[in-house]
């Protein structure tokens, strides 16, 4: 069992941050709402624990609070942005509402050392942090000395080194506080004497444990694949915890791309030897999406027939009480209401165009608690092939939603042709790695070409590539003019009917990754 550090999450959209900064030190972490119930936190054995930001005001008279038995346990405290707020006055001090709202970049003096700060800031100096907020403390309760001040907050950071209480206003958690994930790191490891040796294979070994528990010694679990890398991660995960229990469903819209229907059975169904269903839906898929063009209007489409598959499959799955999904944290919103009642909304977003409501299913979602690039290193420690663990992500409507227009059969293989040769030579310039997500479109539009001595009218195709830490926003991918015009030249040439390449240059906001 590793040293756990509790975060109460008081509704911050960066609070995970703190999660996996602490991971990547090797820190074990759970995250638990800031209303949790006592005994709820104590169960959790923490040896500190870190109160998150928040968007509310410590000003107003209903905003959350910390409970109080955190102040009872005698472990170590770290209050970040309105985590420090609601420290300080429920231990009596004083917050009020800044007349400098300080957002973005900022720095902070160090005013006087402190173990947090020991070997990383000194006295005297000067470091860049990141702010956002507009409350600051003016007044620190008894027992706590300033240790660092910015323009906006003279109580920029604050230390009760003898209870090992401490608060900063800024946050340590993003990448702007250049030293924040050492302050972070000395908060766990040195105030709070955590081992830091967590790792993605006591991750694996958590998780397949937690499984066997949620699902017990007879339950039986349906899991959706999609090709993708999470579901096959939660499906490799949940084999290795239940066996044969699991059963994968795979329901092919016909609206994947190239050679990638048949990978999924070869490796679920052939390597892993995993109980496989695979319906074929192709035929069904498209003709319920002939003559549509509206984008919302696929999609709901799209989602409503992969319901009606998935369940035809799932009824025929005798005794399944469970169903996995793999819901990264990215898809998980999770925030204290506006009014900091204690009811915590929790929107999850589905892999595969969303399951109904009402399905008889206990969720298990293996994967809720990390990011993309952890889910590919666990991934990586269950030994499945680099070739899918590092894969691009696709969209759950697939090729549809990169169709502008009315999608058939025939465009789907237009587009599934030029898509393989863009990512062939995006493989072999050795930049697969580098980009988020890069696919072809294949736009309604024709324009007039000459090959040969012929003239053309044929479609225009278009390239996008983007560079993006979690999908919410992105830039565009910036290749060379050659990759560009030897990849334009061999679609023209190798698909017909494509006689024109367009690369997009649009970035997330104000576009976005797909085109529809
Ligand atoms: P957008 O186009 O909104 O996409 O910038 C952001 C990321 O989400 C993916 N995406 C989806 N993934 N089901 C999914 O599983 C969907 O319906 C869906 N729509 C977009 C998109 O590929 C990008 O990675």
């Amino acid at each position: 069992m590793n040293d756990t550090i509790l975060i109460l999450d008081f509704g911050s959209q960066v609070t995970q941050l703190i999660a996996r900064r602490l991971r990547e030190e090797g820190v074990y972490t759970r995250i638990l709402p800031c209303t949790a119930e006592a005994d709820a936190i104590t169960a959790t054995s923490a040896k500190g624990i870190i109160l998150s930001g928040g968007p509310n005001s410590v000003a107003l008279a209903d905003t959350p609070r910390a409970p109080g038995i955190v102040f009872e346990l005698g472990v170590p405290l770290l209050g970040i942005c309105y985590g420090q707020q609601t420290m300080c006055q429920q231990l009596g001090g004083l917050v009020e509402p800044g007349d400098e709202r300080e957002f973005g970049r900022a720095e902070v003096t160090v005013s006087r050392g402190c173990r947090l700060f020991d070997g990383l800031w000194d006295e005297g100096n000067a470091y860049p942090v990141w702010m956002s907020h507009g409350d600051r403390v003016t007044a620190i309760p008894d027992g706590f000395d300033a240790v660092a001040t910015s323009s906006g907050a003279p109580f920029a950071a604050i230390a009760d080194e003898e209870r090992g209480y401490y608060g900063v206003q800024f946050h340590p958690e993003v990448v702007h506080t250049p030293d924040g994930a050492g302050l972070l790191s000395r908060f766990a490891k040195v105030i709070c004497g955590v081992e830091g040796d967590w790792s993605m294979a006591a991750y694996r070994e958590r998780t397949v444990a937690a499984i066997r528990q949620q699902v017990g010694a007879e339950g039986k679990v349906i899991c959706g694949l999609s090709g993708g890398v999470d579901s096959s991660v939660t499906a490799v995960l949940l084999h290795e915890a239940i066996g044969d229990r699991l059963t994968c469903v795979f329901v092919d819209h016909g609206l994947m791309r190239a050679g990638e229907a048949e990978e999924v059975i070869r490796l679920f169904g052939d390597h892993y030897n995993i109980p496989l269903i695979h319906k074929d839906a192709a035929d069904l898929f498209l003709g319920r999406l002939a003559d549509v063009s509206d984008p919302e209007q696929k999609r709901k489409i799209i989602g409503a027939t992969f319901i009606d598959v998935f369940d035809q499959a799932a009824a025929s799955i005798k005794g399944a009480g469970f169903l996995a999904q793999g819901t990264l944290y990215p898809d998980v919103i999770e925030s204290v209401s506006a009014t900091g009642g204690p009811s915590v909304t929790i929107k999850s977003h589905h892999n595969v165009g969303g399951l109904p409501e009402d399905m008889a299913f206990e969720l298990v979602e293996p994967l809720r608690e990390l990011f993309k690039d952890e889910v590919r290193a666990l991934g990586r420690e269950l030994g499945m092939p680099e070739s899918l663990v590092g894969r691009h992500p696709f969209p759950g409507p697939g090729l549809a939603i990169r169709i502008p227009g009315d999608v058939t059969r025939e465009k789907c293989n237009i587009l599934r042709q030029a898509d393989f040769i863009y990512l062939e030579e995006i493989r072999a310039a050795g930049l697969y790695d580098d980009i988020w997500q890069a696919f072809a479109v294949l736009l309604p539009v024709r324009t007039v070409g000459v090959m040969g001595d012929a003239r053309t009218y044929e479609c225009v195709c278009a390239l996008r590539a983007v560079t993006s830490t979690d999908g919410m926003t992105a830039d565009c991918y910036g290749f060379s003019h050659e990759f560009l015009s030897r990849t334009a030249t061999r679609i023209v040439n190798e698909v017909r009917g494509i006689n024109r390449v367009v690369y997009d240059y649009t970035s997330k906001p104000p576009g976005t990754i797909e085109w529809e």
